[in-house]
């Protein structure tokens, strides 16, 4: 993919807030601090046009990225974050859930999961739900920079022991934004997906 540019366009909370140019979207969902922003930007060249942030939750509305005029890149609010108020998770739970489950223009979904760590009960929900929709899936697991090079193939295979990844819609990969890993192959998943 030859980015020729790219822009925020607006955040969302609902439908009546979506873009209305009728363009293909990739959204990104993974819980909070696990690095979407961080994708976003680095898939884009940018130093930080998605806002991130050490602090879990930064990123609490439906952000709309503009690429080359062409589609929008999702992030969607972190989950699972233990400080936000109940009300307000439930609140975030409609939101993700109206957004995935009604948009047409949603071409597929790329779920993070913490290469450090294994997939939380929310990232077995939210892939189980993400499978239940039957969108195209791409798992990336990030922050593999953490991990040292000859184990990041045990993160892939612990991973499939947790979550039952053998579906044609499926696709995994490592990534890290700080190395700039697989970058290229996640861009390849879109490109085949827009
Ligand atoms: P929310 O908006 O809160 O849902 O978080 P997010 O998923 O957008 O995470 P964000 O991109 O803001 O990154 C969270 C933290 O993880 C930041 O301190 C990033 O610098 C760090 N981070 C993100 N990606 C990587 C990575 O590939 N490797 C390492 N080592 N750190 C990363
Ligand atoms: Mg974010």
């Amino acid at each position: 993919m030859i980015i020729k540019n790219s822009s925020y366009a607006i955040s969302a909370v609902r439908e009546e807030q979506y873009p209305t140019d009728n363009l293909p979207e990739i959204a990104l969902s993974g819980r909070s601090n696990v690095g979407k922003s961080s994708l976003i930007n680095t898939l884009l060249g940018r130093k930080n046009l998605a806002r991130t942030s050490g602090q879990p939750g930064k990123t609490q509305t439906l952000n709309f990225y503009l690429v080359n005029d062409d589609f929008y890149l999702v992030d969607v609010p972190g989950y699972g974050y233990a400080r936000v108020s109940q009300k307000k998770r439930q609140q975030f739970g409609e939101m993700i859930q109206d957004y995935l489950e009604t948009r047409a223009n949603l071409q597929g979904l790329i779920i993070l999961i913490d290469g450090r760590h294994d997939p939380t009960k929310d990232d077995i929900a939210m892939y189980n739900y993400a499978l239940y929709l039957n969108l195209p899936i791409l798992v990336v697991c990030t922050k593999i920079d953490k991990i040292k090079k000859n184990q990041r193939n045990q993160v892939l295979s612990a991973l499939s022991h947790k979550l039952d990844l053998k579906h044609d819609n499926v696709e995994v990969l490592t990534f890290s934004s700080v190395q700039k890993l697989h970058v290229k192959e996640v861009w390849q998943w879109i490109e085949q997906n827009l």
